[in-house]
């Protein structure tokens, strides 16, 4: 989509729409779903968004549609809004420590969908099969290892021992899993990590042969990564920045700027300084991601960025020539990362490229951390 016909969608919102609000155009997101699923199908893996991008339970619902065999989630939290929802295949992708009342609830939520959690350490192995009380075979626990991001996850040949732990308490070890995070750095390290990446999921299925555990799942991330996650050791996909995708996510070549599907509309509410308007988005918006070298938010289609945000104040810099935007015109900032701005919103607006259809969906499973 132009930026020509983005401002004409945000034009027909104008007078609907409360600003800074995220417009998510509807056709794009579908295009980079729809995508997505394709290239999963085409190199026969299984795609299982990462639902941390948009905590919303109608996207969620259009990439099963598309052929998702299920989602990720990043949290307990995440997976109950979803399980309620009626999905039922979920995966939370995280070394869970279940305490509080996370063990109860991963309980019940086990019984209620097929759960898969992450598990890198024995200790966490043991207090979850503790939480599943007489009956641990109800959860499945994919193993983590660290393919060189060095988060979590444990050395790939350890994996064969902890899902021997995990056997031996019962719990149902399903697989490995693992997140190339160092593929993020710029757009010479998206290959290189996803190779790290095969070549860490496929000493873990080795390691959890020799214990006698076949891998039935070996689950591989991430946006910046999946065009490389295509070794046959891979069974599944995990990216979850791609439904939108962001200007992070451009710069390092792992999507186009027409791909872009979630903008926040902002509005210009003060222009008495040079060079400079004022948006009324700040951190409260956009999150604090960005730098002063990148900004902090994008103008779709111009050179135009945030130079720096207050809480309520994005500091739109306008150097030289970029014209300048009257008081009240409202514009699509695009995010550097888009995950923290959905979570910022109770509910996404979602469009048409004219703005004339408009519905707001809940973001279900808005902050929700734990
Ligand atoms: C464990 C895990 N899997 C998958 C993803 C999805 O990655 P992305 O949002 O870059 O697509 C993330 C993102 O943080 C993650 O932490």
């Amino acid at each position: 989509m132009n930026v020509h016909q983005l401002q004409r969608a945000l034009n027909g919102l104008v007078d609907r729409v409360d600003t800074p609000a995220p417009i998510v155009v509807r056709d794009v997101m579908q295009r980079n779903i729809d995508r997505m699923q394709a290239f999963a199908v085409e190199h026969g893996l299984g795609l299982r968004p990462h639902v941390k991008t948009h905590k919303c339970v109608e996207i969620g619902r259009l990439q099963v549609e598309a052929g998702a065999v299920g989602v990720t989630a990043g949290n307990v939290g995440e997976a109950e809004v979803f399980a309620a929802a009626g999905f039922d295949d979920i995966f939370l992708a995280y070394p869970v420590w279940p305490s509080g009342t996370k063990g109860k609830r991963i309980r019940r939520l086990a019984k209620t969908a097929r759960l898969r959690v992450g598990v890198d350490n024995i200790a966490a192995i043991d207090a979850l099969a503790d939480a599943m009380g007489d009956e641990p075979d109800r959860l499945q626990v994919v193993v983590e290892v660290d393919c060189g991001a060095r988060r979590s996850g444990a050395p790939p040949e350890a994996a064969g021992g902890l899902a021997t732990a995990a056997r031996k308490r019962g719990l149902v070890p399903a697989g490995v899993y693992t997140y190339p995070g160092h593929g993020c750095f710029g757009p010479d390290s998206r290959e290189p990590a996803a190779q790290d990446q095969e070549g860490a999921l496929t000493t873990a299925v080795r390691s959890l042969a020799d214990v006698g555990v076949t891998a039935e799942v070996v689950s591989a991330g991430s946006t910046p990564t999946v065009a490389f996650a295509t070794g046959s050791v891979i069974t599944e996909i995990r990216p979850g920045e791609y439904v939108f995708c962001d200007l992070d996510n451009t710069r390092i070549g792992a999507c186009d700027e027409d791909q872009i599907a979630l903008f926040v509309a902002a509005t210009v509410v003060s222009d008495w300084v040079p060079d400079q308007v004022i948006l009324d988005v700040g951190t409260k918006a956009l999150g604090r991601e960005g730098s002063p070298e990148k900004g902090y938010g994008g103008i779709a289609g111009h050179n135009a960025v945030l130079a720096k945000l207050n809480e309520y104040h994005g500091f739109l810099a306008l150097p030289g020539g970029e014209s300048r935007p009257r008081v009240g015109s409202v514009i699509p900032v695009a995010p550097n990362h888009v995950c923290p701005v959905v979570n910022s919103f109770e509910e996404l607006i979602v469009t048409d490229r004219s703005g004339t259809s408009v519905e707001r969906w809940p973001v279900a499973a808005r902050g929700l951390l734990s």
